[in-house]
């Protein structure tokens, strides 16, 4: 699979900022037990194939990128780069694959697997169910 970098500033990769801010509404999702449920009216970024919505504080234990792929298929993982700075992730448009922010760009598919970068280890994957119109990701 070939690899696209997302462009990004120099910059920005020596902070690792990430492309990907936080939700537009940060009501469109809550952590209650083990789960996430996103209300997909309530959150823009998830509304076409490419978006992708960043989930951290209100008591969840782990950062959490839910990315939408094509038509209806959500990807959850952990936020977190497998390489050492642990940096946040971003989707890159127009792949199936989700990149790290920092200058190092570990490139992993939306199976979690490494194809890029010194991020060997696969990401963590959390399931994702649609359930009308809302996703209930499991991080248990
Ligand atoms: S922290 Fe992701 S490539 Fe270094």
């Amino acid at each position: 699979m070939a690899v696209k970098i997302l462009k990004r500033s120099f910059f920005q990769r020596m902070l690792g900022i990430p492309a990907t801010g936080m939700p537009l509404k940060p009501g469109c999702w809550v952590f209650s037990g083990k789960e996430i449920t996103i209300d997909l009216d309530k959150a823009p970024e998830l509304a076409a194939p490419g978006g992708a919505l960043r989930l951290e504080g209100a008591g969840l234990p782990v950062r959490v990128l839910v990315v939408r792929g094509e038509g209806d298929a959500f990807h959850a993982f952990r936020n977190r780069c497998t390489h050492l700075g642990r940096r946040r992730l971003d989707p890159v448009p127009g792949t199936a694959t989700v990149q790290c922010c920092s200058v190092n760009t570990s490139t992993f598919t939306l199976e979690g697997k490494s194809i890029h970068g010194p991020g060997k280890n696969p990401l963590t994957v959390y399931p994702v169910e649609k359930k009308g119109n809302s996703l209930v990701v499991k991080i248990g």
